[in-house]
């Protein structure tokens, strides 16, 4: 079975408290850190960028899992990487020249992400998989935190782990969207191994209620 690892989504943290927010969840376990750029356009809400990640980047040496959920990303990852991104994570509604700019991230040295959001269907990433380190499953509709699990994304994971094996290729594939004790089988069954928490996690205890999702691995 591959590495289950969770990812707490900071969009959900109290701000006023961000470094402790990030603490409390590595001392429960958490491998990954989300950080959910958003830029009101590709998705309603705006949320952080740049500045914020190279301030918390001094924090923690957790993996920094960026995704952008902006359009015209291949003007920014470089900026991200800099600013401290380990992996990044474009959308592939809003690539233009989707090989070049995932080319770009790999060429950068950041690991490169893939998502696709609810109505995208999942043929739409096959031609690029070779070309990525995680594939991104959106649970919901990106842009805000705290939604509702969507079911019927679920068989997108299915489908992805599939490929993987068909093709012979190595990627991870994260699930991201209403994520908590309820749903967080059911998108680890079909095959996510990367599990994206917001409101699970930080709308309460992080660290306890990161323990609990982590108790379902
Ligand atoms: C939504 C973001 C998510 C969000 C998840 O657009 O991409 O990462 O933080 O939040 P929850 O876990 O609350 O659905
Ligand atoms: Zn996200």
């Amino acid at each position: 079975m591959r590495e289950r690892i969770l990812a707490p989504s900071i969009l959900s943290a109290d701000f006023t408290k961000l470094g402790e927010e990030i603490k409390r969840v590595e001392e429960a376990g958490a491998k990954y850190l989300h950080f959910d750029v958003m830029d009101g356009l590709f998705v309603p809400s705006i949320s952080f960028g740049m500045p914020v990640l190279k301030s918390i980047r001094k924090a923690s040496d957790i993996v920094y899992d960026v995704h952008l959920m902006i359009v015209e990303p291949e003007r920014y990852v470089e900026y991200f990487k800099n600013s401290g991104a380990d992996l990044i994570t474009v959308h592939i509604e809003t690539l233009k020249d989707p090989e070049a700019v995932l080319k770009q991230i790999k060429d950068l040295g950041a690991k490169v992400g893939l998502a696709l959001n609810p109505e995208t269907d999942v043929e739409k990433v096959y031609p690029y998989l070779h070309l990525i380190d995680m594939a991104l499953v959106m649970t919901v509709h990106p842009g805000f935190g705290g939604q509702k699990y969507i079911h019927d994304c679920t068989s997108k994971i299915a489908d992805l782990a599939t490929k993987r094996e068909e093709l012979g290729l190595d990627y991870d594939i994260e699930v991201d969207g209403g994520i908590g004790e309820g749903t967080i089988d059911e998108a680890m069954d079909a095959g996510a191994n990367i599990l994206v928490a917001g409101s699970s996690v930080y709308g309460g205890d992080a660290y306890e209620n990161a323990k609990k999702l982590m108790a379902k691995f």
